[in-house]
């Protein structure tokens, strides 16, 4: 497919990366909507790369920058992360790119070794917080976001042009035409891809977001160019600061409960319906066996109230509960939750209390249980409705 003809997204930036329109799992996350790899070349007298693409894309990565300027040209390589996504590419264009230096933290140095030990050929120049790269015209400064989404990530910030690379920061698992998100028709769609992507990529990283966000706050920032999906440019920008500034200070949080349930019989999901009924707030109901992991995420990410709800199998709560429940607790999406927990049993009254073990660490705290045998009874509809006069 021939290249479109070069784009220019910010003053003396290209935009230089690859739109993957078919991906669809990304390390276990569903990305019905493609996603890009953004990797964008900063025009100076000493020329410099900011990222790379997935590897599968390398040659249209090179092909990209031939159309802007020489691959001789290019002084320096900017690592703001190690993953495979940003970095893939890098021994390929690295052995095109003659006159090349990688820039990056010395903790993505090392990840960058381990992940490809052919780099040890090429120059390294390790920079920090403290230490920005000085190009002819240009300056880049560089901020370190442990944790957004690696302990190795990192925005690189040019002041000349207040431009902010933000890497995974305020991505969106989009693939599409358009550079910015006020090029696109649904804004507000943007922004609940940014939230989608935030609740199952970024979950554990709220405190150096907010660490991240004050840093950033004191820069003059016209344009953020972020590695996935759109960008964000003049009135935009504020958008995307706040929906960040809501999570990293778990504001996001609303009066809603998400309802996550298997049933294999159907009293759990009658139970579920029982809740959802009885529940003053807004409800989003999902049934296991059909949402995947990430919808599940992306429900929890703004629900002040969670309920699970599982059958007792084999002496313990079904496979399909624990695993939802395990990837939730790893992107800390029980944090400051309120949590009901209720189950029905045959002969073994356990599923509970297996749930509540699983997320006795996750940082909720469980407000009712509720567990029935066989069959739901008058008890357990007034135990609902006793239990949520005192809920809510
Ligand atoms: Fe887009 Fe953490 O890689």
């Amino acid at each position: 497919m021939p290249l479109a003809s070069k784009e220019i997204v910010a003053p003396d930036v290209f935009w230089v990366g690859s739109i993957d329109w078919s991906v669809r799992v990304f390390h276990g996350y569903h990305t019905d909507e493609g996603t890009s790899y953004n990797a964008y070349l900063l025009m100076d007298e000493d020329v410099t790369l900011i990222d790379t693409v997935k590897q599968s894309f390398s040659q249209e990565l090179i092909e990209r920058i031939t159309q802007v300027t020489s691959l001789d040209s290019v002084k320096y390589v900017i690592m703001n992360h190690a993953e495979n996504d940003h970095s893939g590419a890098l021994p390929y264009v690295m052995t095109l790119l003659k006159n090349a230096t990688i820039v990056t933290n010395k903790i993505c140095m090392e990840h960058l070794l381990l992940l490809y030990p052919e780099l040890n050929l090429y120059p390294f120049k390790i920079v920090n917080n403290s230490t920005p790269l000085v190009l002819k015209s240009h300056t880049i400064q560089f901020l370190q976001v442990p944790m957004l989404h690696w302990p190795d990530s990192m925005f690189s910030y040019c002041p000349d042009i207040n431009t902010l690379f933000s890497n995974d920061g305020f991505g969106q698992h989009i693939a599409c035409s358009e550079r910015f998100i006020d090029q696109v028709p649904l804004q507000d769609h943007v922004l609940r891809q940014m939230r989608e992507y935030t609740a199952n990529i970024l979950g554990p990283c709220q405190v150096p977001l907010q660490t991240a966000l004050d840093n950033a706050g004191s820069l003059q920032i016209d344009t953020i160019l972020t590695a996935h999906g759109v960008s964000w440019r003049d009135s935009s920008i504020q958008l995307a600061l706040n929906e960040y500034s809501l999570f990293a200070q778990n504001k996001q949080l609303k009066k809603k409960m998400s309802i996550f349930f298997h049933s294999i019989r159907g009293t759990v999901k009658r139970t579920a319906e029982l809740i959802a009924q009885a529940s003053p707030i807004q409800v989003s109901m999902h049934d296991l066996t059909i949402d995947d992991l990430t919808k599940c995420a992306l429900s929890a990410y703004d629900s002040e109230y969670i309920a699970f709800g599982s059958p007792t199998i084999y002496s313990q709560v079904t496979p399909l509960v624990e695993a939802t429940l395990q990837y939730l607790l790893g992107l800390h999406l029980f944090k400051n939750r309120k949590v009901i927990l209720f189950g029905a049993f045959s002969w073994v009254d356990k599923a509970v209390q297996d749930m509540k073990r699983l997320i006795s660490n996750g940082g909720g705290t469980v407000i009712s249980e509720i567990s029935f045998k066989m069959q739901i009874n008058e008890r357990v509809k007034d135990q609902i409705t006793e239990d949520f006069k005192h809920i809510f």
